[in-house]
């Protein structure tokens, strides 16, 4: 069952969702047979920034009722570290014939965020230059620094800064919408009208906890969070069948998906892909078993 995306040809319609899988962990955790049997059939990056970032302080993590609440904060080499030291490593993944799929390259989805059109160019034209990097995911949920607004939050802000990335690589531009917007779908329109060749949905929704000691404070090092997991998979399916009703290029859908069930009701939805995010914190061949069990139930 390969899929086509943008001109990718993949194993199967199962990817990552970005920082919900580190493959370099991963590679040292289960050695040299993970890169021929890698359980996405594209790897998508965590978000890399232009500059280091050493992330939000502890804590960083909440168990809420089925899911969790993350305030990582993006830690990250940096643009120069991902391309100088783990790029190198992360390229050269296959995929797995032992579960049924064709064996063939895992691309590399690098996915960015910067505050500005300007910061983002630089990462994408950086990425552009590099052959080891199939595709970009702009994450963008960050605020403008120069207009003050949520790039990924206006749908006219989102295409003004599409326009101008445009230019500057022939890769295929995976815009990643933030879910903590008034009007998802026009997002996806503002994203496509600047000409990004997918969209993926959703990122993590907003969310909090309180200090279990009773202080009455705010737990979560970062303050606020993101909410992932099957908490969030209702909402997936509700932006994800709306975004791809509204848009012509395809959809990555994602949120809470666990089971090979939930990835169907995406791509029923009108995702062309499925990612997994936090389920492969509890089992990571989720990927696989999750595509294996597509490629059975077709
Ligand atoms: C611990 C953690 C880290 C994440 N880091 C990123 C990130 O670096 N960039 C990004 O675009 N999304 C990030 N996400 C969001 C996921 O890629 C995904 O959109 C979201 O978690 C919903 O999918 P899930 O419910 O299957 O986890 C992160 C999610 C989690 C749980």
């Amino acid at each position: 069952m390969s899929v086509e995306l943008c001109g990718l040809r993949l194993a199967h319609p199962v990817v990552n969702g970005s920082g919900t899988f580190d493959a370099i962990a991963a590679l040292r955790a289960f050695g040299e047979p993970l890169r021929e049997a890698f359980p996405f059939s594209a790897y998508v990056s965590k978000t890399i920034t232009l500059h280091p970032r050493t992330g939000n302080p502890p804590p960083r993590l909440w168990e809420a009722p089925a899911g969790m609440i993350n305030s990582i904060g993006l830690p990250n080499k940096g643009l120069d570290g991902y391309l100088a030291e783990d790029l190198p490593l992360i390229a050269g993944f296959r995929s797995d014939p032992a579960a049924g799929f064709e064996a063939m390259p895992v691309p590399v989805i690098t996915n960015v965020m910067g505050s500005d059109a300007e910061e983002l160019g630089r990462l994408v034209e950086a990425c552009d230059a590099r052959s080891e990097i199939a595709a970009i995911e702009l994450n963008v949920s960050c605020p403008n620094v120069a207009t003050g607004l949520d790039i990924g939050a206006d749908p006219a802000e989102l295409e003004r800064v599409l326009a101008a990335l445009r230019p500057r690589t022939g890769k295929p531009l995976i815009v990643k919408l933030t879910p903590n917007a008034a009007d998802v779908p026009a997002c996806a329109l503002g994203a496509q009208a600047g000409g990004a060749d997918a969209v993926s949905l959703i990122n993590t929704l907003r969310a909090a906890a309180l200090d279990p000691g009773g202080s009455g404070r705010l737990w979560l090092g970062g303050r606020t969070g993101g909410l992932s997991g099957p908490a969030i998979r209702a909402v997936a399916l509700a932006q994800v069948a709306a975004v791809a009703a509204a848009v012509e290029v395809p959809v990555i859908g994602m949120g809470g998906v666990q089971r090979s069930e939930h990835a169907r009701e995406l791509l029923d939805a009108g995702a062309s892909l499925v990612a997994v995010g936090t389920e492969s914190f509890r089992d990571p061949a989720a990927g696989t078993r999750i595509a294996a069990g597509l490629v059975l139930r077709g």
